[in-house]
């Protein structure tokens, strides 16, 4: 079960990658052309959230089985156990309340184009930190690409 964790949550990182760089476009797009706020736009942006959520579920479940989170002496001082114990845990965490709070203020917003605005902010900077937060192969912290 373990493994299967932990492919299904290095897998859906690119369907989170892939939805956030969606959905930060069609923002992006909304607010500077100043477009409608359409049902469609509300539901990529509503899926995002969602996957992100997902990826919340499942990595606050391997937080607790997963080997490379072990709060054992000195664990500070060594590179990949801090990343999984703090550093990957506390950018993603932030990376999703910016979404989320991101998405539920947009949604009590009357006005197209601030709708958008406020969508393509915290959607952009949560992205910027999903890619700062993510293990990847060359950082050498045990992940793979898939
Ligand atoms: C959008 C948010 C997230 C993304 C994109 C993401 C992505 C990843 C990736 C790519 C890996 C490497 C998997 C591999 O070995 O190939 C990983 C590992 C891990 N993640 Fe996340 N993660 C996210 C959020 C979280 C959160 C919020 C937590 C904790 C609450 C978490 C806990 C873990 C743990 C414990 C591992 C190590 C699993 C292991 O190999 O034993 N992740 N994550």
């Amino acid at each position: 079960m373990y493994s299967g964790l932990v492919h299904a949550h290095s897998g859906l990182r690119w369907v989170v990658l892939i939805l956030l760089i969606i959905a930060i476009y069609k923002a992006v797009s909304g607010w500077v052309n100043k477009k409608e706020f359409k049902e469609g736009d509300r539901k990529i942006f509503l899926f995002t959230l969602i996957f992100t959520h997902i990826q919340l579920v499942l990595g606050l479940w391997l937080y607790f089985i997963s080997p490379k989170v072990a709060f054992t002496e000195g664990f500070m001082k060594i590179t990949m156990l801090r990343f999984y114990a703090i550093e990957h845990l506390v950018t993603m965490l932030l990376a999703i309340v910016l979404i989320t709070i991101g998405f539920s203020t947009a949604k009590r917003l009357e006005d197209h184009t601030a709708k958008f605005k406020k969508i393509a902010v915290f959607y952009g900077i949560g992205l910027l930190l999903i890619l700062a937060g993510i293990p990847w192969p060359f950082r050498d912290l045990g992940a793979g690409w898939f």
